[in-house]
């Protein structure tokens, strides 16, 4: 393990944008504290942090769907909470189709992940960061933050809501010299649409053709972190994206994400 005690603690490092994620804070020198459920992929991110960056490297594996392993978690983190510096809420799911087409049960998980175990963990770690005047949190959103989705809604609605609930947090724990900060990748060549049953949609194929790696994403994100950038769309395509929607009225946008996504 390295010298320093710092900690950042990722949310989703099993896989995908969360694993290099880890990866970006872990070059920084922090020790990383990873949480998902697949135990077998958590070893296996430990074991390359550790080979790649000499970091030290905790795995903790609780079910961010579930209320009462959420609460086992933040006990389990109890012991390091002084020397957590960053803290990352990216572990998150989609959920594609026809909105009375998925069932009750697949919707609750989703608003379960995406938005209670982000606003739960937000809250448990903010407190923590205005004891100590000083942190970094970042919550994972989206490009579909930016407008509504058709045949995506609810998933596209649980990313506005990390939007505009990360916008609001920056700017009232500025003040405690906590940062805020939102991520908003375009489509990223991770296993979340396959994972979300939408790998044939225009959605998955991305926005003229352009995936970005996990790696870029998350780089733009980390050094948007540590900017203080409040809002940060990785990619020239995906910012002229989220300009364009701006722009347009809001009646197109849904026609042309309909299309998109289905
Ligand atoms: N890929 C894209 O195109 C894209 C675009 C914009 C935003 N995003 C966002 O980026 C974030 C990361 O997604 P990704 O693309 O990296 O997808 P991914 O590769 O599928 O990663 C999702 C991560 O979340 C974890 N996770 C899922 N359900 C969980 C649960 N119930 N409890 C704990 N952890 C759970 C998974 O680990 P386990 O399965 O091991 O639990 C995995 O580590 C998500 O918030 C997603 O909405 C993705």
């Amino acid at each position: 393990m390295k010298k320093n005690n710092k900690y950042a603690v990722i949310t989703g490092a099993s896989s995908g944008i969360g694993y290099a994620l880890s990866c970006q804070v872990a070059m920084r020198g922090y020790n990383v504290i990873l949480i998902a459920r697949d135990t077998d992929r958590l070893e296996t991110v430990s074991n390359d942090l550790v080979a790649n960056y000499g970091v030290g490297v905790i795995t903790l594996a609780y079910d961010l769907t579930c209320q009462s392993s959420i609460e086992q978690l933040m006990q389990a983190l109890e012991p390091y909470i002084d020397q957590v510096e960053v803290f990352i809420n990216n572990a998150g799911v989609g959920l594609s189709g026809e909105f009375v087409g998925n069932s009750l049960s697949e919707q609750h998980r989703l608003l379960d992940i995406n938005i209670k175990a982000t606003v739960t963990l937000s809250h448990f770690i903010a407190k923590h960061f205005i004891a100590k005047k000083r942190g970094y949190i970042m919550n994972v959103a989206s490009l579909a933050a930016f407008q509504p989705g058709p045949y995506y809604s609810s998933y596209y609605a649980t990313k506005s809501y990390i939007l505009h609930f990360t916008e609001g947090l920056a700017v009232e724990l500025k003040k405690h010299n906590v940062i805020c900060s939102a991520l908003c990748p375009g489509t990223t060549d991770t296993p979340f649409h396959h994972r979300a049953g939408s790998t044939d949609t225009g959605l998955a194929k991305g926005l003229f053709g352009i995936v970005m790696s996990a790696n870029e994403v998350a780089a733009a994100g980390v050094k948007g972190l540590f900017k203080k950038r409040v809002v940060v769309v990785p990619g020239i395509v995906n910012k002229i994206a989220m300009f364009s929607i701006r722009l347009a009225p809001r009646w197109l946008a849904r026609q042309i994400t309909a299309q998109i996504n289905q």
